[in-house]
Formats: C-alpha cells, sequence, structure tokens
C-alpha cells in the first residue's frame, strides 16, 4: 500500500468535495489522531497488527483526500513514547510496520516527488530501533525538497517529550550563544519538532476519545477539535467531509482569537527581524545539527 492511495471517488463525493473547495474555506493544517485501530481489529476477530495495517490504508486515503481537498499540511499521531508500554509482540509489529512502509515509501520517491510531499517524522527518533532510525532519516532526507504538502509523522512523539528536549536544545546548544534576555516562549517554540510549521487548524480524533493524549498540546491552543466515534479503519471520505465542515462552522471563532493573540513564531520568522543576530545564529545552528543527525544515520 503506497502512501497516497489511489481512491476512486464516487460521482457524489466529487460532487461534495467540488462544493466544499469552491464554497468554504480549507484548513491548511490538519492534524489526524488515528484511535480505534484495535477495537476494529477485535471486532473482525482479526490480529491487532493487521488493525494496524487497515489503519495505514486509511492514513494513506486521508492524505489523497487531503491533497485533494488543498490542505497544505498534514500531522498524524502514529506512535506515541506511551505506546513503548504496550505487549513487546505489539510494539515490534508496529516497528515492522513502520519498516515496511518507510522502506516502501524510499521505493516510491519519485511519486512523492510528482506529489510534492514532503516527510517528516516528529519525534525522539533516537528511542527507536537503529535501522528504523536509518529509514526514517532517509525518508526525510529524500523528500526534503518538496514543498507542497507537508506530511508530519509523530512517532516516539509526546508534546512533554518535544518540550523537554527544546529546553534541552536551549541549554546544550544556547549555553555560549544565547544571553538570559533571549529565552522566551517563541524561542523555546523555535526548538519544538515542528519548528517549521504553522499550528493545526483541525484536528480530528476517532474512536469517541475525547482527549488529547499528549498530541502536539503547545500547538493545539487555537485549533478546532473534532471528535468521532469512528473507528480509525473505519474512517471515510464522509467522515472527512463532516470534520472539515465543523472547521467551516467553528473556525470563526479562532480565528478572532488568532488575530489578537500573538503570532506564531513561524509567522514572525517569515515577516520581519524580530530575532537579534545571535538568536537567528542559534536557530541555524539548530536546523544545521538536525540535519547532520539525519545525515550521518541515513549513511550508517
Ligand atoms: C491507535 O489505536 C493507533 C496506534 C497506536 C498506531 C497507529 C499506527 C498506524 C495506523 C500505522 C502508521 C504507520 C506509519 C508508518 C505512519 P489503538 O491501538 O489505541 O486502538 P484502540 O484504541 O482500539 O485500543
Ligand atoms: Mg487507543
Amino acid at each position: 500500500m503506497s502512501w497516497v492511495s489511489d481512491y476512486k471517488y464516487t460521482w457524489a463525493e466529487q460532487l461534495a468535495m467540488r462544493t466544499l473547495r469552491a464554497c468554504g474555506h480549507i484548513p491548511n493544517h490538519v492534524a489526524f489522531v488515528m484511535d480505534g485501530n484495535r477495537r476494529f481489529a477485535r471486532s473482525q476477530q482479526i490480529d491487532k497488527i493487521e488493525g494496524h495495517s487497515r489503519g495505514f490504508e486509511k492514513l494513506a486515503d486521508c492524505l489523497r483526500w487531503c491533497l485533494d481537498a488543498g490542505v497544505r499540511e498534514v500531522t498524524t499521531f502514529a506512535f506515541s513514547i506511551e505506546n513503548f508500554k504496550r505487549s513487546n509482540e505489539e510494539v515490534e509489529g508496529l516497528f515492522n510496520l513502520a519498516r515496511e512502509k518507510f522502506a516502501r515509501l524510499l521505493e516510491e520517491t519519485t511519486r512523492l516527488n510528482e506529489h510534492g510531499i514532503r516527510i517528516r517524522v516528529i519525534g525522539n527518533i533516537e528511542l527507536l530501533p537503529l535501522d528504523l532510525q536509518k529509514l526514517v532519516a532517509s525518508a526525510m532526507l529524500s523528500t526534503e525538497r518538496n514543498d507542497k504538502l507537508f506530511l508530519n509523522v509523530a512517532f516516539a512523539y509526546t508534546s512533554r517529550d518535544e518540550i523537554t528536549q527544546a529546553v534541552e536544545t536551549v541549554l546544550r546548544h544556547g549555553s555560549q550563544d544565547l544571553a538570559a534576555e533571549d529565552i522566551s516562549e517563541r524561542l523555546l517554540e523555535e526548538c519544538l519538532y515542528t519548528r517549521h510549521s504553522p499550528p493545526p487548524d483541525l484536528v480530528f480524533r476517532t474512536s469517541g476519545e475525547t482527549r488529547l493524549s499528549d498530541f502536539m498540546m503547545w500547538q493545539l491552543s487555537t485549533s478546532v477539535l473534532y471528535f468521532s466515534n469512528v473507528l480509525w479503519p473505519q474512517i471515510t471520505f464522509w467522515h472527512f467531509l463532516a470534520s472539515l465542515l465543523a472547521y467551516q462552522r467553528d473556525r470563526w471563532q479562532l480565528e478572532d482569537f488568532r488575530r489578537t493573540e500573538r503570532m506564531h513564531s513561524y509567522q514572525l520568522a517569515k515577516t520581519s527581524d524580530f530575532y537579534s543576530e545571535r538568536v537567528q545564529k542559534f536557530l541555524a545552528t539548530i536546523d544545521e545539527d538536525r540535519r547532520k543527525l539525519l545525515v550521518r544515520l541515513a549513511a550508517n
């Protein structure tokens, strides 16, 4: 199964998609919390890992819908650091599935490049087995020039870990380059894995759970949250459409809030010379170091 499916729309779905695009505002960034794979597996009397594998197929459909709807960025929660507490068999099964999918991604780079899709794995990848780190690094490097659709796969991720890592980055790299007055909310935001992404406009969680489960807690303060009872492997185009309609209904109050709130750092970095030379140098070092790590992993 490819990362972007060849989903065949029915005529009714095509009509709905066209109407939605013509009449309403499309979110720039959508995040999916893909929940309910094991309950789905139990209901179908199939193995848990088969449930996760069906979940991946739905992710590929969602990517196709997002691409066609005009969404520019997708973030998906694929493996929480909390998931390490699951049985060895399930964790290893999920890693094998990820190995298969990232290896497949490397085979279909041309197709991803045609769609302009850039893959970024956000998370503490050093917690993963070495061979998987290498695959993930290669996947990120092989699509790094693309800029039409960004797919962020949260793998070995929790928000609390992301924020802890950000503080560590400041301490490790910034101790010589930064002054105490440089430390701010914005600077910390720049050290998150999502440093180059706008915050999600819409978060869609399946399976009836109405929690965030330590997912993008820093980034979601002004996002529309949409919860559905459907189990992730059973998600359809119509559920996706319902989430976009909910976003179109609720986004107004968030737009007001965003207008009055401070600007997100990714906008600042693009629109002003807000940062001092010292901070700019520090931020450039973060990017350089992150890329060097990927190059080293991919080469090993
Ligand atoms: C949550 O359902 C799902 C996961 C923990 C794994 C999701 C992973 C995939 C869909 C595969 C993605 C792979 C790549 C390479 C992107 P659950 O296990 O919590 O199910 P439950 O809520 O019914 O127990
Ligand atoms: Mg679950």
